[in-house]
């Protein structure tokens, strides 16, 4: 009899084990960290007025400069390539490599770009 507390205790214990593998542990196994690849704290905005908007200003009106980058008639791609490897044409001359993100940011930089319609 002296000796129920002490099963009652190892019985709690191995639940306690089982809950935690069942419910806790196996769930979660195998899944990615959350912010594997969705989810980046990059800021187009932030971005634009840091790399772009000295030349094509701050509202994207374009300046002497550069021209307005609103309403474009480009796709994603060219535009990640104009960030890429810059544009010489009849207005003048954008230097390549003006944002060094990766290429997922550059993507993104793009898109928020080509949004302003
Ligand atoms: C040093 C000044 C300068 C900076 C900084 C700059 N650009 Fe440019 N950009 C230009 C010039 C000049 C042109 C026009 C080239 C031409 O004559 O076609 C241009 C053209 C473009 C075009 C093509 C527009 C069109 O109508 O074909 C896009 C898109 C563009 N820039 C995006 C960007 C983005 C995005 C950034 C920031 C990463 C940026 N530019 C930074 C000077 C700049």
């Amino acid at each position: 009899m002296t000796r129920k507390p002490f099963y009652y205790i190892m019985l709690g214990g191995v639940l306690l084990f089982l809950f935690l593998v069942l419910f806790v542990y196996l769930p979660n196994k195998g899944k990615a960290p959350a912010d594997d690849t969705t989810a980046t704290n990059f800021d187009a905005a932030a971005a634009y007025e840091a790399s772009c908007s000295s030349c094509h200003g701050q509202d994207l009106a374009g300046t002497a400069a550069a021209p307005s980058l609103i309403a474009l008639n480009l796709t994603v791609d060219e535009v990640v390539d104009i960030i890429t490897n810059g544009k010489t044409g009849s207005i003048g001359k954008m230097p390549a490599g003006m944002f060094s993100g990766s290429t997922a940011e550059k993507k993104q930089l793009a898109e928020w770009v080509l949004s302003h319609k």
